[in-house]
């Protein structure tokens, strides 16, 4: 049963969010004015290689409770005091997304409460303008598991451009890990790269593959790789070399986008968006344009719950609310199939 008393509520609700899309499971919660209370983030960190869905769904089951009693304790409310629940609905890996999920239908069946299924990838979009203070940006959203260029338009968020294979920050990782790199807590691979490419004094030509608003990475890292196994090239080089080429090809698509639409913002979100030299070639296009270049604050850029929180109050003051029997995951929810009546 929902408790309809509290939907009235709408000046002072109080969000908590369910993030669990990959190797991350988050709990945020948010308040109706736009305040985080909390935002805490459990990584679950592979032993070797890359994410096991399986094995993050089941560090996301043992860590749940410790990270839900954590964001309660840091926003200093009690579960009664909660208004809904929110939680991401996908794009993710299914067992991990299965799991979070789990965890939102309980949380609100217990308390009676309403549920809402958020889009990952317009949470991403949604905290950072909350974060940053733009309005109406074209966005590229590079981690893990997402490349796109996004701006609104005709009631919906849409794709202008994305990889047509493989993440950019999986690309990093890939080529990281191949490298003999190992990710640690505070230095993801993507950084260890970074740091590396800083050194880097001399450009390899490696594939560049931009088709139509599109890009395709695969080529670059299977050549990037080839170059660090042939060992002609310093690593630092070949980590300078593969940044270039890759960022360039975002810069461009996000540049095209950006010329599209007209807008007057960029944002750029993910866990790569923390990388300094892939936030100055796009400043410098964006600023070419007229436009002007934000950043989403790396704990709101990589995956976290303040966001799902965040997107779900947006949520459920314009009337969305997912009953239970239709909350099943969509792990390939695209963002121009998301409903936004919070935009205009
Ligand atoms: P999603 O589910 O949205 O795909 P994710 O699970 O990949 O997200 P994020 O934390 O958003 O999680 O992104 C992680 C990615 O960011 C990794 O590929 C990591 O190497 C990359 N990254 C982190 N810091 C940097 C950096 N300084 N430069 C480049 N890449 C970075
Ligand atoms: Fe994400």
């Amino acid at each position: 049963m929902v408790n309809t008393q509290k939907t009235l509520l709408t000046d002072n609700m109080y969000c908590l969010g369910i993030e669990s899309t990959a190797d991350d499971f988050g709990v945020g919660i948010t308040k109706s004015n736009g305040e985080i209370l909390a935002n805490t983030v459990e990584s679950y960190i592979p032993i070797e290689g890359g994410i096991h869905p399986r094995e993050a769904a089941r560090h996301h089951a043992e860590v749940a409770n410790k990270t839900l009693f954590q964001a309660l304790t840091d926003a200093k409310i009690k579960p009664k005091d909660l208004t809904v629940i929110a939680f991401s609905m996908g794009p993710g890996l299914g067992p991990c997304l299965r799991t979070g999920a789990t965890v939102a239908r309980t949380l609100a069946a217990y308390l009676q409460i309403p549920l809402i299924g958020v889009n990952h990838s317009i949470a991403h979009i949604e905290i950072g303008k909350l974060k940053t203070g733009v309005t109406d940006p074209v966005t590229l959203y590079a981690s893990g598991g997402n490349t796109m260029v996004t701006a609104f338009e005709f009631k919906r968020y849409r794709v202008f451009g994305e990889t047509l294979d493989i993440a950019l920050g999986n690309c990093l990782d890939v080529f990281g890990r191949q490298a003999g790199l190992k990710s640690q807590k505070n230095l993801p691979l993507g950084a260890a790269i970074e740091q590396l490419a800083r050194k880097g004094e001399t450009l390899i030509t490696l594939p560049y593959v931009v088709k139509g608003m599109d890009l395709s990475l695969s080529g670059l890292l299977t050549a990037a790789i080839t170059q660090l196994q042939k060992g002609n090239h310093t690593l630092e080089d070949t980590c300078y070399s593969l940044q270039e080429h890759a960022f360039a090809m975002v810069t461009e698509v996000t540049e095209r986008a950006l010329a599209h639409t007209e807008k007057k913002e960029v944002l750029l979100t993910g866990g790569v968006a923390a990388n300094k030299r892939l936030q100055e070639m796009l400043r410098a296009v964006t600023e070419e344009h007229d436009a002007k270049f934000n950043v989403v604050p790396q704990k709101f850029a990589t995956d976290n719950g303040a966001m799902i929180a965040w997107t779900g109050i947006l949520a459920y003051t314009h009337g969305i609310v997912t009953p239970v029997d239709e909350s099943y995951v969509k792990l390939r929810w695209r963002v121009d199939r998301a409903d936004v009546p919070w935009i205009n």
